[in-house]
């Protein structure tokens, strides 16, 4: 299992990770919009995930029928249905995780900030029930724009008193999962056996492909690099221009998510070496938010590895993502202000 830290830590492998330790504790997991274009498969893989005993799916609309019909599959977790906002005390309660994708999607033509207004005001409610029902719990923001959302819900629970940055993440596993699989494809390589960190954010020029750490080594002259730069900045547009106004990427959303939400989950019941790329409170570059590849543990970030060695061209491309993301950060942050 090529799962435990290795020397060098990139060396870790999401794809050829055994689910064989899985451990039965309890860990009730929350998805806040499960009735969603991206929330419905979401749910069904954690259904499957082995290490969740209780999946609590919250929404405003439809999420009777979405536990109904997932509560009928064999496997180990309970489901439990809540809606609207009088449900989500008990949806929170005693939650370990709590996934939030909830919120509107891109249509053609749209930034991941166009979608600022809507999304901020559901990250605000939503983020106030989990700083209020559970605050021990680590929170998992999908909600876009991620740039902003994650400070969104950093400052919700500033104001409550609860704030703990070790605990919130924003959920950039996706970037990882494109990265890899599009230069597995370029190289003939098999998808999971790559794996392509990608640091700064989630949205056009702020998602920053570290190619040069990509495990295995590759490498490619310097016009491919850039187009393959390029193609994983712009994924997500990819996705929403093919589903040509009904949507955005939900399947390999789903996929990555489930993916963060084993790894952390994985963390908290002991096993270590467990690193994932995600969004959060930084030090590491002038952005006070900035994804890494961090080693997840029993309280969430265990360690944040940084941006390790790059080459020229990604250091110009992290010197071009960081003013776009401290204005994402600042209108963030300012929300809580402008509409208290
Ligand atoms: C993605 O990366 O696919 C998501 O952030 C959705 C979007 O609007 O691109």
């Amino acid at each position: 299992v090529v799962r435990k830290l290795q020397p060098a830590i990139l060396n870790f492998n999401h794809n050829q990770r055994s689910f064989s330790i899985t451990s039965q504790t309890n860990s009730k997991v929350a998805v806040l919009g499960a009735a969603g274009g991206l929330g419905q498969p979401l749910s069904l893989l954690l259904k499957i995930n082995p290490h969740i005993s209780h999946l609590a799916l919250y929404d405003i609309v439809q999420v009777p029928g979405v536990a109904a019909d997932l509560s009928h599959c064999s496997t180990r977790a309970k489901v439990s249905s809540h809606l609207g906002p009088d449900q989500l005390k008990t949806c929170l309660d005693g939650a370990k995780v709590v996934v939030m994708p909830a919120g509107v999607h891109r249509k053609p033509g749209m930034t991941r900030d166009d979608l600022f207004q809507t999304n901020a005001a559901v990250v605000r409610h939503l983020a106030d029930a989990v700083a209020k029902f559970s605050p021990g719990a680590i929170l998992c923001i999908i909600t876009d724009p991620i740039n902003s959302t994650v400070p969104i819900a950093s400052e919700v629970f500033k104001y409550r008193g609860v704030y703990d940055p070790n605990r919130i993440f924003g959920v950039t596993t996706l970037d990882v999962v494109r990265a890899s699989t599009f230069i597995a494809q370029a190289k003939g390589m098999k998808a999971h056996d790559v794996n392509c960190p990608v640091v700064g954010g989630h949205s056009g020029v702020t998602i920053v492909p570290l190619i040069s750490q990509c495990q295995p080594f590759v490498s490619f002259p310097h016009d491919e690099r850039v187009a393959m730069t390029t193609r994983i900045q712009k994924a997500g547009t990819e996705v929403v221009e093919a589903k040509a106004g009904n949507g955005s990427a939900t399947l390999s959303m789903a996929y990555a998510g489930n993916q963060f939400v084993s790894s952390l989950l994985e963390a908290l019941e002991g096993e270590t070496g467990i690193v994932e790329c995600a969004y959060v409170r930084s030090d590491e570059t002038e952005a006070k938010y900035f994804a890494t590849p961090i080693l997840l543990g029993k309280n969430g970030i265990e360690k944040n590895f940084g941006v390790g060695k790059t080459i020229e061209f990604e250091v110009n491309l992290i010197k071009h993502a960081i003013p776009e993301l401290q204005k994402n950060i600042r209108k963030g942050e300012e929300y809580l202000v402008k509409y208290p």
